[in-house]
């Protein structure tokens, strides 16, 4: 796919496309008056006639693409432009046609850029162990600006930037745990520091037990593939010196439960349960090409969740690095444990501002499903900016309360703290994280279990990783440097 904005029409347009809402035409467009009257014909008819998004007719002797950009139930004006693209240039694909032109002459940026993703969207393809690639098919899109040409050329280039990462967290999700293990993701962690620039910094276990970091040590010792702890750096000369975002991530390459078996049944879909390292580290990736000026640092905890004749015990009792001691009630709530020393290495890098995500609970998928992320903070003012960047990126956010109450059903009974409380799952586990926050830091919890991998069709995620978290990071960052 290739994208050109022009400030005028290059004649290689083999069709048009054209966004409705209803029975209105979306964007002022290029069309003569004759062609125009002749759409808004076609629209308000459309309920009589055999109408289908999608439709293809010819106008001012081009054909274009009737593309629905109401279409779709529950979604913002702007998700649905994404999805409308999405759909559009899956049809250019399979139709073969090889340059179309978007008539978008007066869309607002925010506009132009979800029509662009959902482009982008559009080109995701996880066919690495499949003998039969589908051959694709590229198509160039062109955009007729008037003068907002170099505006808009910014907006492409970094939607390029954003997706890029998107999709690379994306691979590193639908790979198999035994194809993306701990040593095999710090290898990439490594590629992306090369690639960008970032300071990085890989502690394998030996570093982590000298030093003290003995929930990654608890969780990935039953394995083979042994944990590690990557933290990545990024210090642009420009950014403000009292601000700092630690993105911490979840990294259980693979989560079997350990000796707290899981139940066999789609028992594969952990393979997922790296998807907040996958998703940090495509954040600031994205973050360090585009040049934002905020200071950020990524923790990635990294290890596989696994029976072995090393694997922790239910009933072990550990030293945190904050000094509590832990009970392991269940292995398999192992993501927590895991976090702690993420969290802690983010006080020791002085973040004023924390933020991590992980597919910790199955509670939160029972919760809120796939379409919606639950998050925890412990500073409303943060939380107001993660539901904003949220929707300005087309992710739905919905707070959840760090009640208090629940929080004696973590009190261990021979240590400080045991692993699972008695009530309320994905309240109980970020109760547990917040153990871990050190003081005076503002903190976000996202629990993206529901979130972050799909096994039906869901938007532009037709099954496997969606990418979750990626592009509200980056806007966040976006934001809080501003
Ligand atoms: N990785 C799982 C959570 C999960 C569930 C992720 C579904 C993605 C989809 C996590 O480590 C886990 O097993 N949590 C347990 C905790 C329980 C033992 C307290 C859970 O939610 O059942
Ligand atoms: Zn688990
Ligand atoms: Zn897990």
């Amino acid at each position: 796919m290739k994208i050109k904005i022009e400030s005028k029409e290059s004649g290689k347009a083999i069709a048009h496309a054209l966004f409705f809402v209803k029975k209105s035409i979306q964007f002022s467009s290029v069309l003569s008056e004759k062609a125009t009257e002749q759409a808004e014909t076609v629209l308000n008819g459309m309920e009589e006639g055999p109408f289908e998004d999608l439709e293809f007719l010819e106008l001012d002797g081009v054909p274009t693409f009737f593309v629905n950009a109401a279409k779709e139930r529950g979604l913002t004006s702007l998700d649905h432009l994404r999805m409308a693209a999405y759909r559009l240039a899956k049809q250019a694909k399979k139709k073969q046609i090889s340059c179309v032109s978007l008539m978008l002459a007066d869309a607002a940026p925010e506009q132009l850029k979800s029509i662009i993703h959902g482009l982008y969207y559009a080109e995701y393809e996880f066919d690495r162990y499949k003998t039969k690639k589908q051959k694709s098919f590229s198509v160039v899109y062109e955009i007729v600006v008037q003068d907002q040409a170099k505006e808009f050329s910014k907006i492409a280039n970094d939607v390029a930037i954003e997706q890029a990462s998107i999709s690379m967290a994306r691979d590193w999700i639908n790979t198999p745990g035994s194809d993306l293990t701990p040593s095999v993701f710090v290898s990439e962690a490594e590629i992306i520091a090369k690639e960008t620039g970032l300071k990085i910094k890989v502690r394998d276990i030996k570093a982590l037990q000298k030093e003290g970091y003995n929930g990654l040590v608890t969780v990935g010792k039953g394995s083979q593939s042994l944990p590690y702890m990557v933290t990545l750096e990024y210090k642009p000369a420009k950014a403000s010196k009292d601000l700092h975002l630690a993105l911490v991530g979840k990294g259980l390459t693979f989560d079997t439960g350990g000796i707290s078996l899981k139940p066999a049944t789609g028992m594969w879909e952990m393979c997922c349960d790296m998807s907040g390292a996958a998703a940090v580290l495509g954040a600031i990736r994205a973050i360090a090409l585009l040049k934002l000026p905020i200071r950020v640092s990524a923790v990635l905890c990294l290890a596989e969740n696994r029976i072995g004749s090393k694997a922790v015990l239910p009933g072990d009792i550990f030293t945190a690095k904050n000094g509590k001691t832990v009970m392991v009630d269940n292995t398999d709530a192992e993501g927590r444990l895991a976090l702690s020393d993420g969290l802690a290495e983010a006080g020791l890098l002085k973040a004023t501002h924390i933020i991590d995500l992980a597919t910790l609970t199955g509670a939160m998928v029972r919760a809120l499903g796939y379409a919606i992320t639950g998050f925890f903070s412990n500073d409303e003012k943060l939380a107001s900016k993660i539901l904003e960047a949220g929707q300005t990126c087309c992710e739905k956010f919905w707070p959840m309360p760090l009640e208090e109450e629940y929080a004696d059903g973590l009190n261990g009974k021979f240590a400080d703290l045991q692993n699972t409380g008695s009530d309320a799952g994905a309240i109980s586990a970020a109760l547990f994280l917040k153990e871990f926050v050190p003081e005076n830091t503002s903190w976000s919890h996202w629990d993206i279990a529901g979130t972050a991998f799909v096994t039906k069709p869901w938007k532009y995620t037709s099954h496997g990783a969606t990418g979750i978290g990626v592009q509200t990071l980056v806007e966040l960052a976006r934001q809080l440097g501003e």
